[in-house]
């Protein structure tokens, strides 16, 4: 949450830092603000409640000038409303200082009080105007060294924090602090770059450095220093970003989150590329790392929200394929109840940013008490892989829209993958089955092909009567659950309608009291070639509701005749095998919250109060 960019350069800093914030403004949108140091060795700057929009807007009436060094900021609020005060970047020290700040500092009451004592103002609710007005103390104490100042800022602060800060004393000077809070370096030619993430810079570079936990960096046109909070050098871990700016561009799409669906193929395909030889899933990543899951004895996938989803359709197949017993639990409740994991445990984490604070405490946690981690990460850089002792990289490419789309479906490939190379390690699947499944596995981009080049403009236009619903729930079973789920939260996010999704079997348990006539339900059909108990189980369920009144849309398999009678509508996916249709059945539902909201006018790549990147707990 927050998006931070930082340049040190020849070039105007003012155009850099807005094209990265725009890029990172997915991180959150309720203001920005831009800070740079002029050639005259002042520093402006300007800052509005809002899109960034808003902020170009104020930049065009009243610029800020042509300054080299600079630092950007689009804000997720959490001390302070969302006003232009309490925007970032916070002055100090005369106004010659100017910080910007993700995360939060925890606390920040006591050090305000102190500083409050000393005689020190403030202007803003925010917890980052203290780090400023601290910096601004602690670099007269340290006679101007804003390094040594910031240093000692850090060791002050608790909490999650990426902070940024330059002072007009030191142009061409950007330092940086992370804990627990994304920060990554771009490295140019005779200028350097600093972003939440590589998204903030990748037009200009795509050489960056990973830094880590309570690290300080300092970056200038010719290099680049990162030391601990206590001035010691560290090691920086250098990657090449697998994608270029193009891939995070709208390109001619109407936003971002209908590119993204329609990038759900290949997200599935560039996944699995380079993990199938000769009928066998090798994942290379975890060459030689067979020793983390060979004598394990379960497996607990944490995740949140789509993610922890996308986990419970992986808990079916790792179990089906590697019989491990597996569990998945929300991060955030994982990791504050005591939980009991240890050396026989792998701790699976799913994250497609990889910085998902409620994640990473989660995995910290289970690292302190003995378990092996892995970590199934989209973004390159991130610290929750970082923080594990083994990766597997979903190849989603970048996914700007707040909503997760396409990171879901390659979530749930990298999960098949996951249970199948462990099926092959530890014996529990015949070759035969390793081969039919890995063909299922590779038919899937062109299946989710069919149902979007098919099926996509009927749901739009269902999308489109329904614009209206004030409420809609989801049903599933078995892997048809997770995705029932997934329906639900895509489209409260999405289009602010209530929705539920439960498991239809739970459905006589109470949520039946739900249905009134005209209530829209969609139903997940198993596929009545797979366990055919359970299609004629959710046939049953669709006919309990029809007779209540229900109004029924079936996402069902091409060919499923008995689902017809019952259903109003019948949304169709090819032909699968079971555990692969929720890769396939959640598609439609994805097209349908789109479609709704689009329907109602919203911002689908930027729903009210959401932000994409969840780094506070
Ligand atoms: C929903 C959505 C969120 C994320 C969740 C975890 O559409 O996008 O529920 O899935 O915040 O985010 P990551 O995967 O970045 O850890």
């Amino acid at each position: 949450m927050c998006g931070i960019v930082g340049y040190v350069g020849p070039r105007q800093s003012q155009d850099i830092l807005l094209a990265g914030l725009a890029r990172l403004e997915y991180r959150g949108y309720d203001s920005a603000g831009i800070a740079v140091i002029d050639g005259d060795g002042a520093l402006h700057s300007a800052k509005k409640a809002g899109k960034l929009a808003r902020l170009r807007e104020e930049l065009d009436a009243r610029p800020i000038g042509t300054g080299t060094t600079g630092i950007g900021h689009t804000r997720w609020a959490t001390h302070g409303g969302p006003t232009d005060l309490n925007a970032h970047p916070h002055l100090a020290d005369d106004d010659r200082l100017a910080v910007i700040h993700n995360g939060i500092i925890e606390n920040f009451s006591e050090l305000k009080a102190e500083l409050v004592a000393e005689g020190h103002g403030f202007r803003s609710q925010t917890d980052t105007e203290v780090a400023a007005v601290l910096l601004g103390r602690e670099y007269r104490a340290a006679g101007g060294d804003l390094v040594a100042a910031f240093r000692a800022v850090a060791r002050r602060l608790e909490g999650a924090f990426t902070l940024l800060a330059m002072h007009e004393d030191h142009p061409g000077l950007v330092v940086g602090a992370r804990r627990n809070s994304p920060l990554v370096i771009g490295l140019g030619e005779g200028e350097n770059f600093l972003g939440s993430d590589v998204a903030a810079f990748v037009e200009h570079t795509r050489k960056a450095l990973a830094i880590g936990q309570d690290q300080i960096v300092a970056i200038t046109p010719d290099g680049v220093t990162v030391t601990d909070f206590d001035g010691n050098d560290v090691e920086t871990s250098p990657f090449e970003v697998m994608w270029d700016a193009s891939a995070a561009e709208k390109g001619g799409w109407s936003s971002f989150m209908a590119k993204e669906v329609s990038e759900e193929p290949e997200a599935v395909a560039n996944t699995i590329r380079g993990r199938v030889h000769e009928g066998r899933v090798v994942i290379p990543e975890l060459d030689g790392l067979d020793d983390l899951f060979a004598d394990i004895s379960r497996i607990v996938i944490l995740g949140a929200g789509t993610a922890a989803y996308a986990g419970l359709v992986g808990k079916y197949a790792i179990e089906q394929w590697a019989r491990i017993p597996v569990e998945v639990e929300l991060a955030h409740e994982f990791r504050y109840r005591d939980p009991l994991v240890g050396p026989d445990t792998l701790v699976i984490s799913i994250s497609q940013s990889g910085e998902t604070m409620d994640t990473l405490m989660a995995v910290k946690e289970a690292a302190r008490l003995g378990a092996r981690t892995l970590s199934i990460c989209n973004t390159q850089g991130a610290t929750i892989p970082r923080e594990s002792d083994a990766i597997v990289y979903t190849h989603a490419g970048p996914e700007v829209a707040v909503a997760s789309t396409k990171a879901f479906v390659a979530q749930i490939t990298a999960l098949y993958l996951f249970a199948l190379h462990v099926a092959r390690v530890r014996g529990t699947m015949g070759a035969d089955d390793q081969a039919a499944q890995i063909e299922e596995l590779s038919a899937l981009p062109d299946k989710i092909r069919w149902v979007l080049d098919n099926e996509q403009e009927r749901i739009e236009q269902l999308a489109h009567w329904m614009a209206d619903t004030r409420s809609v729930l989801f049903l599933g079973r078995h892997v048809g659950y997770p995705i029932a789920l997934e329906g639900a939260l895509k489209l409260k996010e999405l289009s602010y309608i209530h929705a539920e999704g439960f498991a239809a079997g739970e459905l006589k348990h109470g949520p039946i009291a739900l249905i009134e006539p005209g209530q829209p339900v969609f139903v997940v059909v198993p596929s009545p070639r797979g366990a055919q108990v359970l299609h004629s189980k959710v046939v049953s369920n669709i006919e309990e509701i029809r007779a209540r009144g229900a109004r029924v849309i079936a996402i069902a398999e091409a060919g499923d005749a008995a689902v017809l009678p019952s259903a109003d509508e019948v949304l169709r996916i090819p032909l699968a095998a079971p555990l692969f249709e929720p890769i396939l059945a959640v598609v439609p539902l994805h097209v349908f919250a789109m479609g709704l909201a689009e329907a109602k006018g919203l911002d689908v790549d930027q729903p009210r109060n959401l932000a994409k990147s969840v780094t506070v707990e």
